[in-house]
Order: C-alpha cells, then structure tokens, then sequence
C-alpha cells in the first residue's frame, strides 16, 4: 500500500513542479512588462515603502507596545487608498453668540491646507438658550455645516469638555467612511491660532492609539509625564474618546479646572501611555513675558492668548499668512 500511495503522488507532483516553474516563469515575464510600462507606479510602490520604513516614532513614551505598533504600515495594511491621510478633527469650544469670532476662525482655519490631512474643523458649544440663535446659527450650519451643538447647559468647569469628547464617538462612528473617523481629536480654545501644517508633520510620527498631545503643565515642566496638557489646545487619539464615552473613571470627575481635571483621568485610567510635549512649538503669546511665553519663531504649531486684535494680526503678520494673496484688477492692497 505504502509504496504505491507514494509512486501515486510523486508523478503528478513532478509534474505540477514544471507547470509551476513555467507559469512563474511567464508571471514574471508579465510583471517586469507591466514594471517596464507603467514606470510611475512602480515609482510610486516604492516611494510607499520608503516611506512607511522612514518614519519611525520618536516620542517620549512608557509603553513598549509603540515598537510593535509602527503606525505607518498598520494604517498602509489597513487601507492603501489613503495610507499617508492623517483625519484630524479640530474642536473649538466656543460660546453659540461668539458670531464674529467664528466668522474670524473660519478665514484662519479656511486659508490652510495641510498636506496629506484632513483637517474638519467644528465650533462646539451647548443648547441654545435664545430665540435669535436659532435662526442665526441653524443659518450658520447650513451655510457651514461646522457647529456642534452638545447636549448641555452652557458651563466652565462643569463638564462641558467631558460632554465633548464623550459625545463625538455618538457622532461620528458610522457603518459607512473609515474607522475611526478621526485618528486625532483636538480641543482647541478660540484664542489659539493652530498652523495646520506643522500639526500634521508633527502627528506623522507619532502612535495613533492612547495618544495625549499637547502644551504640558506646568509651563517649566518638559516631561510630558508631569502633569496634563493645557486648555490652548491638546488632542488625543480616537480611542481615547471612546474611552471617555465608556469609562465611569471621567464620569466620577467633572468638576473642576477641565483641562487639569482631563489629565487627572489620563493619570488615573493608565491612558496616555503615548505623550508628545509640543512645547515650545506650543506657546502663549510673547507678552506680557511669563514663564510660559515664547517669542513668536518659525517652529510654531499654536500660539495662546491672542485676546485682542492686536495679538492676531501681530501673529498673522509674522507667519506672513496674506503673502501669497493673487494680484488683481479688482483691489489693490499695498
Ligand atoms: C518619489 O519620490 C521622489 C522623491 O523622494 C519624487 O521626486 C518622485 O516624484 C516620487 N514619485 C512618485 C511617483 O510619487
Ligand atoms: C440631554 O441631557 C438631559 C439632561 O442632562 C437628559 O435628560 C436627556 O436625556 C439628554 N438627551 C439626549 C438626547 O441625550
Ligand atoms: C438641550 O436641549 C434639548 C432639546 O433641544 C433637551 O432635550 C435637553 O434636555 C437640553 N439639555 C440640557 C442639559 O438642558
Ligand atoms: C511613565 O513613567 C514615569 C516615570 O518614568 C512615571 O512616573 C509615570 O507614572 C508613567 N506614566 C504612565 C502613564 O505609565
Ligand atoms: C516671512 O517673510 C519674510 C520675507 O520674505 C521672511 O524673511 C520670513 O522668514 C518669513 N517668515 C516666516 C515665519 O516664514
């Protein structure tokens, strides 16, 4: 029986072995073609791969699961249309009267276009409270579509960043688009001026899973362990949200300064393992001169307490922002 079962199969196969050889054969003969025509493709094939193996992580980081984590190639596996799109949702929380001021961010944020991100920005703010909002501001959504109405009364230090975060995974996690909808969530203040470009260069690299990002507190401190990020803006990674959503640990602890209050569950629900101190690309504004203040310089992802005018075009100026304004017969600004 032995025997003859092996006799049985060893034909067949030797002969399976030359049909394989041969159809390789004309396989690469197909492939080198198809190399040899479509050049820019295989240009671009291997631009991918450089890139998904030059772009190491380098953050300050507790975890030992970033080196088993390179965030390129998971995201490249996962979907190779848009391996390089970091989806970045920018949150400001705001008040539902501020118009001006949104009609002010909306030209800031509208004038940027970061490369390979995308970048959706949203003004957050609680109910409604008078007749003329509802007008006004079902106007502004519908000619906007970038307002965020929380279920909540309008409050500082009462939770309203909690409702926040905790609201967007309701929001925002469908059947349909990419999951998660956005890798990165950022609560901003409405007198922090963010350059998207250098955000999103300096997201590239880093983890996007329990990611806490920002400006840390307090102001000399460098260690991004020590203590929590401050309220100009910080961002974390989609499940973070999600752990916000369904954690009892933030629940427990709404009160109080927010942004504190948010290090404060980061330190307590073991979250946070990857953190990134953006500081001193992170920064108040110059003056008045504190311990926390930067003079204005090139490397700037935000600067902070741009409460009058003045600040803003001050900064705009300095990042020649209006430099690139097309000439026309139609105006001429000298
Ligand atoms: C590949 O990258 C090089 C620079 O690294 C660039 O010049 C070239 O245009 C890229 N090719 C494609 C197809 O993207
Ligand atoms: C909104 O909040 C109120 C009070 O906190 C709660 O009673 C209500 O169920 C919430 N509504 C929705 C739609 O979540
Ligand atoms: C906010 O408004 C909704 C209806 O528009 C209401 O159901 C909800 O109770 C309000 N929430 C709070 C906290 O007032
Ligand atoms: C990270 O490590 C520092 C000391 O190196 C420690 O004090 C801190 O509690 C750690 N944080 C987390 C989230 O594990
Ligand atoms: C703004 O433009 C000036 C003049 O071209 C240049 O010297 C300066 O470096 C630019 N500033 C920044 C922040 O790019």
């Amino acid at each position: 029986m032995k025997p003859s079962i092996i006799t049985n199969n060893v034909t067949p196969k030797h002969s399976n072995g030359k049909r394989f050889i041969i159809s390789c054969f004309f396989i690469i003969c197909f492939l080198c073609t198809l190399a040899s025509i479509n050049e820019i493709r295989y240009e671009s094939l291997l631009n991918l791969s450089k890139c998904a193996f030059s772009r190491a992580p380098s953050l300050v980081s507790n975890s030992s699961s970033l080196d088993s984590f390179p965030p390129s190639l998971r995201t490249i596996k996962s979907s190779p249309s848009s391996d390089d799109e970091i989806r970045v949702l920018v949150g400001i929380l705001t008040l539902p009267d501020q118009y001006h001021k949104r009609h002010f961010l909306r030209m800031i944020y509208g004038t940027q276009s970061p490369e390979g991100a995308r970048v959706d920005l949203k003004f957050v703010f609680c109910n409604l409270t008078k007749e003329d909002q509802k007008v006004l501001v079902a106007l502004e959504i519908m000619r906007y579509n970038d307002i965020i109405i929380l279920n909540c009364s309008e409050n500082m230090n009462k939770g309203k960043t909690y409702t926040y975060f905790s609201s967007l995974p309701s929001i925002f996690n469908n059947n349909e688009g990419p999951y998660p909808p956005y890798h990165y969530v950022l609560k901003a203040d409405d007198d922090t001026y963010f350059r998207l470009d250098n955000l999103v260069k300096s997201l590239r690299p880093l983890p996007r899973e329990d990611l806490y990002y920002g400006y840390v507190i307090p102001c000399p401190s460098m260690d991004p362990f020590v203590n929590y990020m401050s309220g100009m803006g910080y961002l974390v990674s989609w499940d973070i949200a999600e752990w916000i959503k369904e954690s009892d640990i933030p629940k427990a602890h709404l009160k109080g300064p927010e942004d504190k209050i948010f290090g404060n569950w980061m330190r307590n629900g073991h979250r946070g393992k990857n953190r990134f101190n953006a500081k001193w690309s992170m920064y108040n504004y110059p003056e008045p001169h504190t311990g926390c203040t930067h003079e204005l310089w090139p490397d700037t992802i935000a600067v902070h307490l741009l409460k009058t005018q003045e600040k803003w075009i001050k900064t705009l100026e300095y990042f020649n922002v209006t430099k690139n304004l097309q000439p026309s017969k139609m105006y001429h600004i000298p």
